[in-house]
């Protein structure tokens, strides 16, 4: 008996990185997998998003396990796409029990700049937004909701970035804090319906987000093409334990749990699976 046996999960962003780590993990616990991805670049952001090639390898990944899956290229960004998704899913999975909106981009010096901005709030707000949003009326007692925050929406980037220099960059911080409040607020309307609504915050993970140029860029600015190893030397201010990253698993692990009956009383949590991230940047909070 898996630790989600026979739930339905819908999992966005599941062609690769943290999603398909998420829908293999659920599998191997006894999940059936709704998966969504884009599977197309977004011309504001400076690094290939996944491929139909990738979602194809989650397919197989799932399908290697036992496990249902239903594929169907989205994009979040379109409320009528991921509905029309889930609908799919839904059609021959019957029922959605875990919601994980976690489909994202990253945008620092995305170009042109405010298109960067735009770009991310309607990816990483807008987009978990409309992926909770159509699946709220078909989530029944037991079901658990669970967005994809970041270390992001709590380290305060402002005071040491001039006003207006990365629209990109600030709207991803912008886009992980607003999600975190509507998941807080979100999850005070489900729980007299014992639906549960959680965030996980991930420090740097070991994917293709984190590798790309932009984001070498974020960690190392006084160099102008900064590479892998550039970067590798700054990642571990991030974390308190000396580690530059945290595997997709690691997230994984933590989204089943939220994903899980083990959490069945655990709401409106914010899960920081940061490595210490946030003792080390604020150690007077509580
Ligand atoms: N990697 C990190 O260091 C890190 C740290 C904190 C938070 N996060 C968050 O984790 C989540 C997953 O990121 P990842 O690290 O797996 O990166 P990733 O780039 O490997 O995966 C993101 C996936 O989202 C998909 N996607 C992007 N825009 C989409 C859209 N409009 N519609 C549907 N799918 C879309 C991409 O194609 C890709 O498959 C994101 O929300 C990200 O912001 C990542």
């Amino acid at each position: 008996m898996g630790r989600v046996q026979g739930k339905v999960a819908f999992i966005t962003g599941a062609a690769r990185g943290q999603g398909r780590s998420h829908a293999v993990r659920f599998a191997e616990e006894g999940a059936d997998i709704i998966a969504v991805d884009l599977c197309r670049d977004v011309d504001s952001i400076k690094y290939p998003l996944a491929s139909p090639d990738d979602l194809k390898e989650t397919v197989r990944l799932v399908g290697a396990l036992g496990r249902k899956i239903v594929a169907v290229q989205a994009d979040v960004r379109e409320r009528d796409q991921v509905r029309t998704a889930l609908d799919q899913g839904l059609s021959q999975l019957g029922h959605v029990d875990i919601v994980v909106a976690q489909a994202g981009i990253a945008a620092m010096k995305g170009e042109p700049p405010l298109q960067a901005w735009t770009d991310v709030i309607d990816t990483n707000l807008i987009g978990t937004l409309n992926t909770i949003s159509v699946a709220l009326p078909h989530l029944a007692e037991g079901a658990s909701v669970i967005a994809t925050g970041s270390t992001a929406a709590y380290v305060n980037a402002l005071p040491y970035q001039q006003v207006g220099t990365d629209p990109g960059g600030m709207g991803y911080m912008v886009a992980k804090r607003m999600l975190s409040q509507y998941i807080h607020d979100l999850a005070r309307e489900l729980a007299p319906r014992k639906i549960r609504a959680n965030v996980v915050h991930p420090t740097n993970v070991d994917t293709d987000m984190l590798h790309s140029e932009p984001m070498y860029q974020a960690f190392r600015p006084d160099l102008e093409h900064p590479t892998r190893e550039d970067a590798q030397h700054a990642f571990p201010v991030q974390q308190a334990m000396p580690i530059p990253w945290v595997d997709p698993v690691d997230i994984s692990n933590a989204a089943l749990f939220l994903a899980s009956d083990e959490s069945r009383y655990v709401t409106g949590m914010q899960l920081r699976v940061d490595a210490g991230g946030y003792l080390k940047w604020y150690d007077f909070h509580l």
